[in-house]
């Protein structure tokens, strides 16, 4: 099996959430598991900055793109054990200093549409040329939405992509991929489409639903969230859509990295720990005191520790609700974060109301996320929907705590807890609001200071498997389903 990984952000390359993670960690399991995998991504300065090793796989190979004939360059990382490729094309992926993949603090890029689409285009083009026949072409997101469109409405005719099926995965149907009618024109799709039944939407084009309705499987990343997409709550409009295609439509959830996320060999905390020997969490918590500039409290109380992208999805309006609540109960906050300023300005105000409780970084810095993860005895995700969700899953896997709303993967993925069986890894909530969540914090921190259910949360925490081997399993199975013909 031959699959070519689409996406638009992929670690340690370029990441700003969890979708890198999942494009790094998906394709090493599936290769390990003896799968043929190629991944492609944009050559985003931020990559070239970096300055990887890269080597030319195709030199300037001709593509046609918006009437004219581009030269298609790709490169690949040499130092992986399956090809990571890049997409060049400096007019689209290069940006001045300090902008994001997708836009600057002042918003989205305006030609995002035509970027991604191009990225799109320029993969399949690209596997004309690489000694890479793939069988299935996965795309993720709305970034890499327009891949099964190209196949099916583009390419059609071209019999180099007759027996390819593609995969599109749903990592966060908020994100659409929205843009003006003109944009098919623009990037070589048929004007026909701007029909109800196929990309229109609300007087717009959706990447997303292309993505939907013409991958031959869609998937997203939990068995809630699948289910929850279907509803109006959580469908933003897709929801008719997403049940007409039910029949294809799967939730596998995500894994985490293991190799990547142990604290038993990650360099980036103070003392290494495991489950059978968890002695140097101790000296993790004091490490993020000292990080943040916390004092050491008299008796010794909980700390709590969020890292999240400041974004209305992950309830962090939620969190600042409850805020005065939750220091009332004598325990220590840290917060790592970046993205929308009026929850910035809004956590800044609670460090400085609050100095000695509450500690917070904005920005996107991995070390310091590592020593939340380990320093914290509990983690706090408000979120108000969240289709996986890692954040819980790493946190389990340092012995942090889980404080979740009951939502999409965070519900698939932490027990609650019973005291009275000493079962279960974490603490859930069901109402989005600041009360529902304190009255979750306040249980989880009165168990956390129980010597017998701590050690046996830790425990229990620390021990699930959230591996990838079982999930990439699930996606390996869905591949191959594609090409055994269904009994009527
Ligand atoms: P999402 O993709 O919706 O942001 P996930 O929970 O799936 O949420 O993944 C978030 C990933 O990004 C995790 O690996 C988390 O550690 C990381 N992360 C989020 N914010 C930051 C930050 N400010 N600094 C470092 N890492 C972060
Ligand atoms: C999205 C979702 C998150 C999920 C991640 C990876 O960013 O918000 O819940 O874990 O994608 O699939």
């Amino acid at each position: 099996m031959k699959i070519a990984f689409l996406s638009s952000e992929v670690a340690p390359y370029a990441k700003t959430g969890g979708l890198a993670d999942v494009s790094q960690a998906l394709p090493a399991a599936l290769a390990r598991n003896g799968a043929k995998v190629a991944v492609f991504m944009p050559l985003y300065g931020v990559v070239k900055d970096a300055g990887p090793n890269l080597i030319k796989v195709l030199d300037g190979q001709a593509m046609a793109w918006q009437g004219e004939t581009l030269g298609l360059t790709v490169w690949a990382d040499p130092s992986t054990p399956y090809p990571v490729c890049f997409i060049e094309q400096a007019r689209y992926f290069e940006r001045s200093e300090g902008a994001g993949l997708y836009g600057t603090p002042s918003g989205d890029f305006p030609d995002n549409g035509e970027r991604f689409a191009f990225f799109c285009r320029a993969v399949l083009e690209a596997l004309k040329g690489l000694p890479f026949e793939a069988d299935i072409i996965h795309a993720n997101d709305w970034q890499a939405a327009l891949a099964p469109a190209y196949l099916r409405q583009a390419c059609g005719g071209d019999s180099f992509f007759d027996r390819t099926k593609s995969v599109f995965t749903i990592h966060n149907l908020a994100y659409q991929g929205l843009f003006r009618p003109e944009i098919l024109a623009s990037v070589g799709l048929p004007g026909r489409l701007f029909r109800m039944e196929d990309m229109e939407f609300w007087g717009q084009v959706s990447f997303m639903k292309a993505g939907i309705l013409y991958a031959d499987a869609v998937t997203t990343v939990s068995r809630r969230y699948s289910r929850e997409i279907q509803t109006p709550e959580y469908g933003w409009g897709l929801d008719g859509l997403l049940r007409s295609r039910a029949d294809v439509l799967t939730g596998i959830r995500n894994g985490i990295d293991a190799g990547s996320w142990n604290p038993a060999s990650d360099h980036a905390i103070a003392a290494p720990f495991s489950a059978a020997d968890p002695a140097g969490k101790e000296a993790c918590r004091r490490d993020l005191r000292a990080a943040f500039g916390l004092p050491s409290p008299r008796r010794e109380t909980p700390i709590l520790g969020l890292v999240s992208r400041l974004a209305e999805q992950k309830g962090i309006d939620i969190f600042l609700g409850a805020l005065e609540g939750i220091v009332a109960l004598g325990v220590q906050l840290v917060v790592l974060g970046t993205g929308d300023s009026g929850l910035e300005a809004g956590l800044r105000a609670a460090r400085e109301r609050f100095p000695s409780f509450v500690g917070v970084r904005f920005g996107f810095d991995d070390a310091l996320a590592r020593r939340i993860y380990a320093g914290s005895d509990c983690f706090l995700i408000p979120s108000r929907y969240e289709p996986c969700g890692l954040t819980q899953m790493i946190a389990m896997a340092y012995g942090s705590v889980p404080v979740a709303r009951a939502t999409g993967g965070l519900d698939d993925t932490i027990q609650a807890y019973d005291a009275s069986t000493r079962t279960g890894t974490g603490f859930k909530f069901q109402t989005p609001d600041p009360a529902a969540f304190l009255d979750a914090v306040k249980r989880a921190i009165r168990h956390i200071e129980s010597p017998p259910d701590r050690t046996a949360l830790i425990k229990n925490a620390m021990s699930e498997d959230f591996s990838w081997r079982e999930p990439a399993a699930e996606y390996e199975a869905l591949y191959r389903g594609l090409f055994t013909p269904r009994v009527q």
